[in-house]
């Protein structure tokens, strides 16, 4: 049915299509390359990929061979990084020649390559990040600090209302959020047309990105070019599908903020402070699709890791209550239950901090970030490790974070532990590194912070039943971003009159 096909299965096919099993020369490793586990000729370490907790197979590995390990994948390395420095110095200190990304065909097919995590370090790369930066920035998201509040709110009344369906609250949310610091939609009804073309744009972005999802269009580049009426071609009406859904979500959410503005209608959003810096009249036909990008990757970019880790923040507080009463007794010792917090407390709230940052170790929505790519055209040396030109650049972050050297007890969820100034704070790696780094930073620290504390003010968040009987487990989805298994949990109001708004 579909031409993305299950990573072992296409390996094996393959093997039978071209008949090459014994093509010893590519599985050699060159000489150098940092220590790995032995793989087989022509294929390299294809078959030990992990098709599930990747990010625990390769903490194994980190153990067996030290903190930087090689495989390879056909002629494709992978060197694969398990510490905080040497990640650092390759990606941070050597960014110039280390912020490439994989070149996908799928992603160029449909029209994705224009994308921001897909784009070459180029002068539109630049380009596109400038804009996002001009809604996303530090300053924008500390001027955007009461929108955080009064958002934050709305999702603890949500959840009060309608606790039955956790995912699609949190989801719903996120979605209206990043539609309105885009294109300026302001409440449900104006915006909501646009939530599932986003969801589904999102759900398109993810196949074709997915780097465990095979395309073999990927592999036999050759394929594109024979037409979509034979056999196994199917790969071409799904890239033609997939366009026009991203040409009505790159264009439809634009055009209604466009209309808004010219009727004087629209709040500070990234399409507004663009006509009032340089006039969208201004703008030739390629700077537009640029903008339009980069609007587009703000609504979509982080629907999936902000539900996440939403989602992750309530999972722990049902798992841990004394985490919550302890956060719980905070906020009221500064608020003393008569207001909801605000950014203005934060110094007062150092506990809401250790939740936070605790949060994102013990369920890091991006175990092993996003890859870089070294220079497709030149070979580096760091810190004496031989990287060979175009290798994929993998930071195990999940397994950083559960590193019992660096966090003891990591799978405990032990917000204290934050308490020790010197402890590697998560959020300074859990967004990647130097020019590629998660442009969504500053709304996630402002956003998640807020929610936290807000959530503690005003809602007790328990078991969805007394006996325990369903309490839910610390599991996640697989893949490049995961997700909580869905769980159940109880809202109860703790401060009705705070959610009367
Ligand atoms: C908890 C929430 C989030 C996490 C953990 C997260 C994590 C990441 C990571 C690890 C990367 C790759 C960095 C690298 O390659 O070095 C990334 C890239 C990106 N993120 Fe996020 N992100 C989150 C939320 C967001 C939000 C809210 C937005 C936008 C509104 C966003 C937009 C992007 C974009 C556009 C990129 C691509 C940057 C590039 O390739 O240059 N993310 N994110
Ligand atoms: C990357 O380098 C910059 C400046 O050189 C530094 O401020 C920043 O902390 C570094 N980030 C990481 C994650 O090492
Ligand atoms: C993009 O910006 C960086 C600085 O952030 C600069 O070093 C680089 O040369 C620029 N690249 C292009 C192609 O303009
Ligand atoms: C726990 O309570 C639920 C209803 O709240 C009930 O259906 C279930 O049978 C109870 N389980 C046990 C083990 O008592």
């Amino acid at each position: 049915m579909s031409t993305a096909l299950p990573f072992q299965f296409l390996v094996t096919s393959l093997l039978l299509f071209l008949g090459i099993i014994y093509r010893a020369r590519t599985g050699g490793r060159p000489p150098g390359l940092p220590p790995g586990p032995p793989g087989l000729p022509f294929l390299g370490n294809a078959l030990q990929l992990p098709s599930k907790d990747a990010y625990k197979t390769f903490t194994k590995w980190g153990k067996q061979y030290g903190p930087i390990v090689a495989v390879k994948v056909f002629s494709q390395s992978l060197i694969i990084i398990n510490s905080v420095k040497l990640a650092a110095d390759l990606l941070n200190k050597s960014s110039s020649s280390t912020s490439f990304r994989i070149t996908r065909r799928m992603v160029q097919l449909s029209g994705f390559d224009r994308s921001i995590p897909h784009l070459q370090p180029t002068t539109e790369f630049n380009k596109s990040r400038q804009y996002t930066k001009m809604a996303l920035g530090a300053i924008e998201m500390t001027q955007y600090e009461p929108e955080h509040q009064r958002r934050a709110l709305r999702l603890v009344i949500k959840l009060a209302q309608n606790p039955k369906n956790i995912y699609n609250e949190i989801g719903v949310w996120v979605a209206l959020g990043f539609e309105h610091i885009a294109y300026g939609t302001d409440d449900e009804e104006d915006a909501s047309g646009f939530v599932e073309m986003g969801r589904h744009a999102l759900a398109i972005f993810t196949a074709a990105s997915d780097p465990m999802i095979v395309w073999a269009v990927d592999v036999l580049p050759f394929l594109r070019h024979f037409p979509s009426w034979l056999p196994g071609m199917s790969f071409k009406r799904k890239a033609r599908e997939w366009k026009r859904v991203l040409r009505d979500i790159l264009n439809k959410p634009f055009h209604h903020a466009v209309r808004k503005i010219n009727a004087g209608l629209t709040s500070q959003c990234l399409i507004s402070r663009v006509a009032e810096s340089h006039s969208l009249d201004s703008l030739d036909e390629d700077d537009l699709v640029i903008l339009k990008n980069a609007a587009m990757n703000i609504y979509i970019g982080g629907f999936d890791t902000m539900t996440s880790i939403v989602a992750s923040f309530y999972l722990a507080m049902v798992l841990h209550p004394e985490a919550q009463t302890r956060g719980q007794q905070e906020v009221d010792s500064v608020t003393g239950r008569s207001r909801l917090p605000t950014f203005a407390d934060r110094p007062n709230l150092p506990y809401v901090d250790c939740i936070m940052k605790e949060v994102m170790r013990w369920a890091i929505p991006t175990p092993f970030l996003f890859p870089h790519v070294q220079d497709p055209t030149s070979d580096a040396m760091v810190d004496g490790v031989f990287v060979p030109r175009g290798s994929l650049l993998i930071v195990n972050t999940g397994g950083i974070f559960e590193d019992p050297k660096i966090y003891a007890n990591p799978l405990q969820f032990w917000p204290e532990r934050f308490h020790d100034k010197n402890l590697l704070d998560p959020l300074s790696i859990a967004f990647g590194y130097a020019r590629r780094q998660c442009t969504g930073i500053h709304f996630v620290e402002k956003r998640l912070w807020i929610t936290i504390a807000t959530t503690l003010a005003t809602l007790n968040i328990c078991p969805p039943t007394e006996n325990n009987s369903r309490m839910p487990k610390a599991e996640w989805t697989d893949g490049p971003v995961r997700l909580p298994l869905t769980y159940d949990a109880k809202f109860n109001v703790r401060t009705p009159a705070l959610l009367e708004t």
